[in-house]
């Protein structure tokens, strides 16, 4: 049996030298360490043996038993270790590569007028102040002196909810909003936003688009005021040299009422297809709040006087970058955003 065992022994540890993965080693347990194997067989006969041969005979069983388990366990320890270091090869990763640069967005050109108007009237003293899109028919047209049925209401083409609740078509309606919330203090806002209007889309005109309001209430605010201011912006906007004119115009909210126009940035005033050949662009409408509206906004007329403006944002920045259709700015095409 002694000579058996060494066979036993001798075989199955070339066996296992062959062994290479978890699947064969598995098998190879169960051929010389299982219920059934040699092995097993060989400790359950030890006790037919003569009782001289026992003692010799198990103990070299057992010896066996566990060189070949030790020898099981070290090789399970070196097929999962190739195993594992195969994987890491496989699946490495180079850490010297490269990564792959992340695209970093920026502000839209609108964003970006916009807070380019904020700073210019920050420097002037205006704060902002934030108007609701979605307005009652109240805010946008009765307060600001427009009746039901006013002819005028048809110098803005309406998207109504319901008879009472529509889209701001102008960023006017805030400033009744912000007299109501600051009387009787001085009031010196700008209120910026988007506009919606039942607009035929052209090049010239969105059905949305963005304005800034501009509000100053006080004591003994006059048209030079509002003059000063809108030289001001279309300087700091468009270049020291700017020149500006107010023309005669009309509005229910303001009187009197004016159009800003400055000369045209193309041809410095010399007249070309941007201008329409009369060297002027408009940039504003505006006018002295009207006695109306200031008392609808809780100040007394005879007592307060203010200005007001109302300015488009897309416009001046297709004057500025020579953009030839506003239709660009939604459109949301990046090759048009991505120049800016
Ligand atoms: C108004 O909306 C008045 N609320 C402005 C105002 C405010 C006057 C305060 C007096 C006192 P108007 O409809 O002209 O006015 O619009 C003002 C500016 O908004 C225009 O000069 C233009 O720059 C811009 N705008 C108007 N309609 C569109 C449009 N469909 N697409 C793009 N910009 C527009």
């Amino acid at each position: 049996m002694l000579k058996q065992l060494d066979e036993l022994q001798e075989s199955a540890l070339q066996e296992l030298e062959r062994v290479s993965t978890l699947e064969s080693l598995d098998q190879w347990r169960v051929t010389f360490l299982g219920k059934k194997s040699e092995l097993s067989q060989l400790l359950r006969s030890v006790g037919q043996l003569p009782p001289a041969e026992r003692p010799t005979a198990g103990k070299r069983c057992n010896e066996v038993k566990i060189v070949l388990e030790e020898a099981y366990t070290a090789r399970e320890s070196a097929i999962k270790a190739a195993v594992l270091a195969q994987k890491l090869t496989e699946e490495a990763i180079d850490v010297t590569l490269p990564g792959r640069p992340m695209r970093l967005g920026h502000l839209h050109l609108s964003t970006q007028t916009l807070r380019q108007m904020y700073a210019i009237f920050a420097e002037m003293g205006f704060q902002v102040f934030d108007a609701r899109e979605v307005e009652t028919d109240e805010y946008n047209f009765e307060l600001l002196n427009m009746p039901p049925a006013h002819p005028a209401r048809d110098m803005w083409d309406t998207l109504y909810f319901n008879e009472s609740l529509l889209l701001r078509t102008h960023t006017s309606p805030g400033q009744i909003h912000a007299m109501r919330k600051y009387h009787p203090e001085p009031i010196r806002v700008i209120l910026p936003g988007m506009c919606f209007r039942y607009e035929q889309v052209t090049a010239r005109s969105e059905s949305m688009f963005h304005q800034v309001e501009g509000l100053a209430v006080g004591r003994n605010i006059t048209m030079a005021d509002l003059k000063g201011t809108m030289y001001n912006l279309a300087r700091q906007m468009f270049g020291e040299d700017r020149r500006v004119r107010f023309r005669a115009s009309y509005f229910p909210f303001t009187e009197p009422s004016m159009e800003v126009d400055m000369d045209c940035i193309i041809c410095k005033g010399q007249g070309c297809r941007v201008c329409k050949h009369t060297g002027w662009l408009e940039i504003a409408g505006s006018g002295m709040v009207h006695p109306v509206v200031l008392r609808n906004g809780g100040y007394d007329p005879d007592e307060y006087s203010g200005f007001a403006f109302g300015l488009g944002v897309e416009r001046p920045a297709m004057l500025k970058y020579h953009i030839d259709d506003i239709r660009h700015f939604f459109g949301n095409d990046l090759r048009f955003l991505r120049q800016f």
